[in-house]
């Protein structure tokens, strides 16, 4: 049994704030008359915030200019910290609990590695900011998933070797990080068909101990 750390991205693993993400760039799309749907949004799972916005400019039909691009960036993360105010506890997402409690009996530490800058205030909200052993976000790195610094950066701060690690994603690019950070990746949710990962599941709660340990 060589896993000695798990760490957890936290948008759709720990908490789902996709729908959030989504009604706040929706909103500003809208307001820009630019085409944004839910299909698109999928395309910005795990990825930062101004690689979001590069991604819904792709239908605008004008440039925009880096202070524009500021701008609208603001705006949308001032109305997402707004839909924020909403979560709670309740919007831990089913499994999560149950498996953080089965790894630290068994002295597996945790971690979160994650993209977003709201990482402090989200896991705040569900009261878990003091829970993890080790928390690496958007704010501590340059380069974004696919890259596997947010990932590095969780296992240095663990002192754990990356190889002795298992990522939890449930976006392709953080699959993608994972691996190229020389972890294992549990994909969950919508990254659960990626079949590069070493194990794939629909949701935490069909997790088992046994099966991190033959990974
Ligand atoms: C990731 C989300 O966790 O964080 C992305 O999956 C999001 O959709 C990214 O764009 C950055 O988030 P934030 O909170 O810094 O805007
Ligand atoms: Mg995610």
């Amino acid at each position: 049994m060589s896993i000695k750390a798990v760490i957890f991205d936290l948008d759709g693993v720990i908490v789902s704030t996709d729908n959030y993400h989504y009604r706040a760039w929706k909103k500003i799309s809208d307001e820009e008359g630019i085409y944004f749907d839910r299909k698109i949004n999928e395309r910005l799972r795990g990825v930062s915030r101004m690689e979001s916005l590069d991604i819904i400019l792709e239908k605008a039909n004008r440039e925009y200019s880096q202070e524009e691009k500021n701008s609208f960036a603001e705006r949308k993360n001032s109305l997402y910290r707004n839909l924020l105010e909403e979560l709670t506890q309740n919007d831990i997402l089913p499994g999560v609990m149950r498996v953080l409690e089965i790894l630290k009996k068994n002295d597996i530490k945790v971690a979160i590695g994650s993209s977003s800058k709201n990482t402090e205030f989200i896991l705040r909200k569900i009261g878990l900011h003091e829970y993890f052993d080790a928390i690496s976000d958007g704010t501590q790195i340059k380069n974004s998933k696919p890259d596997p610094e947010v990932f590095l950066v969780a296992a240095k701060k663990l002192c754990i070797e990356p190889r002795d690690c298992l990522v939890v994603e449930d976006a392709d690019a953080g699959v993608e990080a994972g691996l190229a950070g020389g972890m294992k990746v549990l994909a969950v949710g919508y990254a659960s068909r990626n079949r590069k990962a070493n194990l794939r599941m629909e949701s935490l709660e069909q997790f088992k101990y046994e099966d991190m340990i033959t990974v």
